[in-house]
């Protein structure tokens, strides 16, 4: 019995043509294994509830953080570790991050995780932090962003960014999209008319965030999106719990 087994191994290894079809079978039968049931799934994240696509202001000081590279220091990714889940709070969702575009989940954590920064400080901490971080961290190594607080926040188009997102998948509606340059605006200053605002984005902080409520600056849209980042969903709601023991099969 082994010397068949053997004996056909060597037919197998002394024939480069058999050699190759039988490693593009044993390849094929490994990839529909893993591709398959992809075509049988509408989405590969699960919905859950509090998920909404991101503000114009959050969705502006986004673009900031991304500019500013400030994903090159910090993750927005919890890991399902106990050291992380203590450190940090619950473990991140898939479906916290179903708006971003791109994603950023980071690969490198110079800063700690930002996924669940929002609300834990104040919103003058943020502004004091990013002015300075060594006068609230002494040892902090993050370089300041004191210009954030002097430049009046410019969105091209508001309403062209959010039908640009629509474009690849976030649903923002018609309204949103002709509201976006009043919604902008208006989050970081109390004194606009907002139209529904708090309906079509369920849990916004209308205020101002910089301090200074005389202009809207790119502080206001950076602070706005901190304080955003992991207060959406109800990690302790049922169906977040469920998805949580989904994912880690626990
Ligand atoms: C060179 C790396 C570096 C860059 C770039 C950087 N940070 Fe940091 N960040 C840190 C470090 C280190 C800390 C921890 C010390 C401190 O609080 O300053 C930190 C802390 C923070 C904290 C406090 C987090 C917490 O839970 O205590 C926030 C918020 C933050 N950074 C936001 C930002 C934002 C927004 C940007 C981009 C505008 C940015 N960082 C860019 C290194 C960086």
């Amino acid at each position: 019995m082994v010397k068949e087994t053997v004996k056909g191994h060597k037919r197998i290894e002394r024939n480069v043509t058999l050699m190759a079809v039988a490693t593009l079978v044993t390849v094929a039968i490994g990839g529909l294994v893993q591709i398959t049931p992809l075509f049988y799934l509408d989405n590969t994240i699960e919905k859950v509830d509090g998920m909404r696509p991101y503000t114009p202001l959050e969705q502006a000081g986004r673009d900031i953080y991304i500019r500013e590279g400030c994903y090159t220091c910090h993750s927005q990714m919890i890991r399902p570790f106990r050291d992380e889940v203590e450190r940090y709070g619950a473990y991140s969702l898939a479906a916290e991050s179903m708006f971003d575009h791109p994603f950023q989940w980071g690969s490198k954590r110079t800063g700690p995780d930002l996924a669940r920064v929002g609300g834990r400080y104040s919103d003058e901490w943020h502004v004091q932090h990013l002015n300075d971080p060594q006068s609230v961290v002494p040892q902090s190594i993050m370089p300041k962003y004191r210009f954030l607080s002097e430049t009046e926040l410019h969105v091209a188009d508001a309403g062209a960014m959010l039908s640009a997102l629509r474009t690849v998948g976030v649903p923002y509606t018609d309204e949103d999209i002709a509201q976006a340059e009043n919604d902008l605006i208006g989050q970081a200053d109390p004194d606009t008319d907002l139209v529904d605002f708090e309906a079509r984005y369920p849990k916004a902080q209308v205020r101002d965030y910089d301090g200074d409520p005389s202009r809207v600056t790119e502080m206001d849209a950076l602070v706005a999106y901190l304080q955003m980042l992991g207060t959406l969903i109800d990690v302790n709601s049922a169906a977040a719990q469920q998805e949580l023991a989904e994912e880690t099969g626990r």
